[in-house]
């Protein structure tokens, strides 16, 4: 998952790829420059999830990071949404579309796991609207409320809280999957 573009505001190789134990630090590092829209995660936290990080390189540098995060819904588990975390480009490095093929390659790796959806809480509506998102109902996704806003620092009220709920769904071309036939019984 090797993407290697030529980002044209400064001439330079821009590389996209799915994420390594060497790129722990600087994504950590990353995230927390973004305390205000991001949720800080500890170094250890970002080791034990490497797997799950994409990241952009460009000038030899680390200057974009995602990640993810599978929500299960109980009785049903082939039929969980995923949620994509951890966005950040760094701040020198915004506006050259980079956010964009970041996201675009996020929902690529992401949508390989067949979710029903792909969602994002964010306080960038209008970035991720661009990208394919919609806006949905925080009342849709009460899986991730329980699992994820109940322990928020930040906010008392997750219904209140000003990051807007999005989803993307992601579109299979190969028919309907059999393998989740009976599941929930
Ligand atoms: C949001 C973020 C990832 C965007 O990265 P970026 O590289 O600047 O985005 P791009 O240049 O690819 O922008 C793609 C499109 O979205 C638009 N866009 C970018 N940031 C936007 C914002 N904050 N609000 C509205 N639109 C935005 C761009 O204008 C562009 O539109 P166009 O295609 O019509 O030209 C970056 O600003 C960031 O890291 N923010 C801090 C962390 C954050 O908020 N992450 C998301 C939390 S889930």
């Amino acid at each position: 998952m090797k993407v290697k573009t030529q980002e044209n505001g400064r001439g330079r190789e821009v590389t996209i790829r799915q994420a390594d134990l060497r790129d722990a630090r600087p994504i950590c590092a990353l995230i927390k420059s973004n305390p205000l829209e991001l949720i800080v995660r500890p170094l250890g936290d970002i080791v034990r999830n490497i797997d799950r990080f994409t990241v952009v390189y460009a000038g030899g540098r680390l200057v974009g990071c995602a990640s993810y995060s599978v929500l299960p819904e109980a009785g049903n588990f082939s039929h969980a949404s995923i949620e994509m975390t951890s966005v950040a480009i760094r701040k020198s490095w915004r506006g050259r579309g980079l956010g964009r093929k970041l996201v675009e390659t996020m929902v690529e790796r992401i949508s390989q796991l067949r979710p029903v959806q792909i969602i994002v809480l964010t306080y960038t509506p209008d970035f991720f609207r661009k990208i394919g998102f919609e806006r949905i109902a925080k009342q849709d996704i009460m899986y991730k409320i329980y699992s994820g806003c109940m322990n928020c620092t930040k906010h008392s009220n997750p219904f209140t809280c000003p990051e807007v709920a999005m989803a993307y769904t992601p579109k299979f071309d190969d028919g309907p999957d059999e393998t989740q036939k009976g599941e929930s019984k």
